[in-house]
């Protein structure tokens, strides 16, 4: 669904330019539901803007869904918006109007169809995100999650591939964050919604197969969930009254196309170098890294 490949993305003020993304090698699989963390300021939104169209790379390719987002041309990336992803922010007032009803917000983005099938489809969508019964209030009578709930409708509204939430967990509670990754996993069962999370939520990236750890602009390392967890997670409904297990993923550093590898500072701190130069050599299956 993404493939991302050398992806650099610098952003050029009056009389500074930030490298934001400084080569980023990502690939996210078909019906894949994952997550992204890293500190702030690491690039994790400019990644999302990237992949959702809404600001174009500076260098290294980007794919989506089999469409080259870098020479895409203006009208086609219009399209792309339109239908190939859906986008949900922390920030629920960049998507919804307060004046209007939750039903008439969902329906507000769809384009081309009739009033009633617009109306239809904005019900179906309440529905899925466990909203019917509010569909008649307005925005301002909905607490923070239910918002947030519209949201994810709206961004469903035209049937997107690709679900990319920036946070979609960061100003809600514990209670309410569970209940939008229950929406997020059923949408992914049902319509097979590739969807991508950005999260600081250490309880929401356990419950996910993958996590991408961005530093600086780079992925640094993957969480990959154990095999026994993962049937779990998947077979059973989730008790989220239950403590979150320790061990659930394994860790493993990315190694790059050139074959640059992050160290984790923990375990380079442990090798107190007085200069920048390590011995590298191999022995038997492994490669050791030596202080000289
Ligand atoms: N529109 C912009 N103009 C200039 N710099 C930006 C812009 N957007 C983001 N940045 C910078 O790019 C870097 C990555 O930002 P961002 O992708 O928002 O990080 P994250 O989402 O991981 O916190 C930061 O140094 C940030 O200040
Ligand atoms: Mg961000």
């Amino acid at each position: 669904m993404i493939l991302a490949d050398n992806l650099v993305k610098i952003y050029k003020t009056k009389d500074i330019e930030v490298l934001a993304l400084q080569g980023l090698d990502l690939t996210v699989s078909r019906g894949e539901v994952m997550a992204i963390i890293g500190n702030s300021g690491s690039g994790k939104s400019t990644f999302l803007n990237m992949v959702g169209g809404l600001d174009r790379p500076s260098a290294g390719k980007l794919f989506v869904d089999g469409k080259n987002l870098f020479t895409m041309m203006d009208k086609d990336l219009v399209n792309y918006k339109r239908s190939t992803v859906g986008f949900v922010w922390q920030n629920n007032a960049r998507n919804l109007l307060p004046y209007l009803t939750a039903l008439e917000n969902v329906m507000t983005p769809m384009y081309f169809t009739s009033e009633s099938k617009r109306k239809q489809r904005a019900l179906e969508l309440l529905d899925m995100v466990g909203l019917s019964h509010r569909k008649h209030n307005k925005l301002t009578q909905l607490s923070g999650g239910e918002q947030q709930r519209v949201a994810i409708a709206i961004a469903l509204a035209n049937n997107p591939k690709l679900l990319l939430a920036d946070e979609p967990t960061g100003s809600v509670d514990r209670r309410t964050a569970n209940y939008i990754l229950d929406v997020f996993r059923n949408l992914n069962k049902e319509m097979n919604l590739t969807i991508v999370i950005v999260t600081h939520d250490t309880t929401l990236s356990k419950m996910v197969h993958r996590v991408v750890a961005i530093k600086d602009g780079r992925t640094s390392s993957e969480r990959i969930i154990k095999e026994k967890y993962a049937i779990d997670l998947d077979n059973t409904e989730i008790n989220w009254g239950e403590e979150v297990k320790e061990d659930t993923h394994e860790e493993y550093s990315v190694i790059d196309r050139v074959g640059r590898l992050q160290i984790p500072r923990e375990l380079l701190d442990t090798l107190n170098l007085e200069h920048n130069k390590v011995k590298v050599e191999a022995e038997d299956d492994k490669i050791i890294i030596t202080k000289p």
